[in-house]
């Protein structure tokens, strides 16, 4: 049996959730008992939602890098770890075995070590999606350092803000990256990020591109020249620095609904044995089994499963540098033909996207070494459901929907490839240790025998191993962000539906938080960027149903800024959102506006802006607490 928790049939699925929920610390410690321990915990769980405190298998002391490549070596030293695609199909791709990611690991913890990193020292990293940014990753937690990955699509004052914020005294990069038909100038980001920052000790940087970019005299090095200094020493081991299970393994930044990204921390111990449970159980992954996420490293979604669940489990897992749609549309599926994938997990928007390329590319391509197929980020229409299914997974592999967050670290609640049943655009059931409630508009829990269907705002009340132990720097605003909205529960931000089976369908978040392309953005942060245009009086920002991103970004804006043309103006605002948050972050939609609909107390009536950018301008609701209700019609003549 590799896998000795992996659950094979609803039976046993629901014998293991019935004893996760009466025996969780026993239920817990006995998965925790697959894993490779310096030394046993002292306690399974201690924790309370109030402040909130929450420590699993404290006391136990391990380096998970131990977990994902030594323990591997001696059974699958030769077998694939990572398989790397490059960005352009012509470059040759790459294969690092478990000895030689190992080896890698090991070398690049000595380069950190030389450069001055300790345990509990911040490395950011800003690379693109190239093997050295996991051996990156793996190297900081072989050490001990916490790493914070930097998705390469912010910009230089966000990476700016998130260095100050986590105090990281080093940072990994890249000169450049490619991505379809661009280069993004990683270094020269980095160089920009830096103008004001003084405490950044040490820039690795990792040739990848060949564009030129500027290397200060002692601040910034050459990743292969430091290389070449242990290589010549020859230090191909590195011991793992013993953690605590509840020491901070990661930082990794994400939007809320104020203006300024937190800072989630995972902790080593839990975070491993949750992302490698939750891996090996909704994929049913298999030895040998090639397992291919989309998604950028930048997220957690790649931290999750592209490295720490997967390498945990010894899979193979590929990366992919490029986007689906270079050089063409069949991208995905030549490379599923090339290596034979049998796992793909992707976001619905990818799925939409390609959808709408029609199904010559693939046709094009023989994808039938598929098993399962995987969705994540956002709620999955059934139309795209569908198509997934039918035309990708030719109709024979389960599609799991896995609903989750950053902040809890792996899936929380999805259907288990074959095991458990599906429903297209249903995330179905919670696995096991999950215990979702829904809330009422007045905070009452709606007990399960409430009705056919019911609704409200998805709550968790009992920890799981991968939740979110703080946000770094500021524990208070973890509380007040997710434990004080519903006392003695941990909020999620987002809606569902649930049926008499206890089957969840998520229906998105119910904040100020939009969900773009399955990247997530908060509304206060799009504002705040905005209104740092010279020209720009005030702004709101909404989302509205967009058929490829899921989510749009609608923008009202009041400008009274030098003169130009409307469309003039909205360039300079795209251009300044692109140099505060970055690219991802720009409103698909700007409308110029003389007021913004306010009740008398001055709050901005959002719900009306939300109907009117997704077009509906006659169920407006309830209009009478307006202070002015021309500014309405004002708003709805000029709807773009
Ligand atoms: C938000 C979390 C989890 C990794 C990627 C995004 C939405 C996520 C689903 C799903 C419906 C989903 C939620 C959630 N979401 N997965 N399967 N069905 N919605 O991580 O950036 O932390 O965003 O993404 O709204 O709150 P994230």
């Amino acid at each position: 049996m590799p896998y000795p928790h992996q659950i094979k049939s609803f039976e046993e699925y629901k014998a293991a959730y019935k004893k996760s929920v009466e025996a969780p610390e026993e239920f817990w410690a006995e998965i925790a008992e697959n894993f490779t321990w310096k030394k046993k915990w002292d306690t399974v769980l201690n924790w309370n939602f109030e402040e909130p405190k929450i420590e699993w298998f404290k006391g136990g002391k391990l380096n998970i890098t131990e977990n994902c490549l030594d323990r591997h070596l001696e059974t699958k030293g030769d077998q694939p770890a990572i398989i790397w695609e490059a960005n352009d199909p012509e470059e040759h791709h790459r294969i690092l075995t478990y000895k030689r990611l190992h080896e890698k690991v090991c070398m690049f913890a000595h380069v950190l070590k030389n450069n001055g990193v300790k345990k509990g020292d911040r490395v950011c990293i800003y690379m693109g999606m190239i093997p050295e940014l996991a051996i990156a990753v793996l190297a900081c937690a072989r050490l001990g350092a916490i790493h914070s990955v930097i998705f390469g699509g912010f910009s230089a004052q966000s990476i700016a803000d998130r260095l100050i914020d986590a105090q990281a005294e080093y940072i990994i990069t890249c000169d450049g990256a490619f991505r379809g038909a661009k280069d993004i100038p990683l270094k020269s980001v980095i160089d920009d990020a830096l103008i004001g920052i003084r405490f950044v000790k040490k820039v690795i940087v990792y040739t990848r591109t060949h564009t030129p970019v500027s290397m200060i005299k002692g601040r910034d090095v050459w990743w292969d020249d430091e290389i070449k200094k242990v290589e010549t020493l020859g230090l191909h081991d590195f011991p793992a620095e013993e953690m605590d299970a509840e020491d901070p393994l990661f930082i990794l930044y994400t939007s809320g609904s104020t203006g300024k990204p937190k800072g989630v921390v995972h902790t080593c111990g839990g975070y491993m044995i949750f992302t490698n449970y939750t891996f090996v159980n909704v994929f049913q992954y298999q030895p040998k089994d090639v397992h291919f996420c989309t998604a950028d490293i930048g997220w957690i979604t790649g931290h999750s499963y592209i490295v720490y669940g997967p390498l945990s489990a010894g899979a193979s897992s590929l990366i992919f540098e490029g986007i689906p749609t270079y050089p063409d549309a069949s991208r995905f599926w030549k490379i599923i033909e090339k290596f034979k994938v049998n796992v793909f997990y992707t976001a619905p928007t990818a799925i939409r996207s390609l959808m709408g390329h029609g199904d010559a590319p693939l046709e094009n391509a023989d994808v039938s070494s598929l098993k399962v197929l995987g969705t994540v980020g956002e709620p999955i229409n059934e139309e795209a459901w569908h198509w997934y299914d039918q035309k990708v997974g030719k109709g024979k592999c389960p599609v799991v929907d896995t609903w989750w967050q950053t902040e809890t670290g792996g899936i929380l609640i999805s259907n288990m490839a074959g095991v458990t049943p599906s429903r297209p655009g249903w995330a179905t059931l919670p696995l096991p240790g999950i215990q979702p409630v829904l809330l009422d508009e007045k905070g009452n829990e709606i007990p399960e025998t409430a009705g056919e269907l019911t609704t409200g705002n998805l709550c968790i009340k009992f920890p799981w191993p991968g939740i979110l132990r703080t946000t770094y720097g500021d524990h208070e605003r973890c509380r007040l962000t997710y434990f004080s909205a519903y006392p003695g529960l941990y909020f999620t931000g987002d809606g569902a539906f649930r049926d008499k089976e206890g089957f969840f369908r998520i229906t998105g978040r119910v904040d100020d938080v939009l969900n773009v392309s399955g990247h997530r953005i908060g509304t206060a942060e799009v504002e705040n960027a905005i209104n740092m245009h010279a020209g720009v009086v005030e702004s709101a920002v909404v989302g509205f149903p967009h058929e490829i991103k899921g989510q749009g970004i609608y923008a009202y804006v009041i400008y009274n800024g030098r003169e130009d043309t409307d469309d003039r103006n909205r360039k300079d605002i795209l251009a300044t959102v692109t140099r505060i948050i970055g690219a991802i972050a720009k409103p698909d939609k700007i409308q110029f506006v003389k007021n913004l609909p306010k009740t008398r107390s001055g709050k901005i009536m959002r719900r009306i802006l939300r109907k009117m950018a997704e077009g509906d301008t006659q169920n407006l609701g309830d209009t009478s607490t307006l202070l002015d209700p021309a500014v309405v019609d004002e708003i709805k003549d000029g709807r773009l």
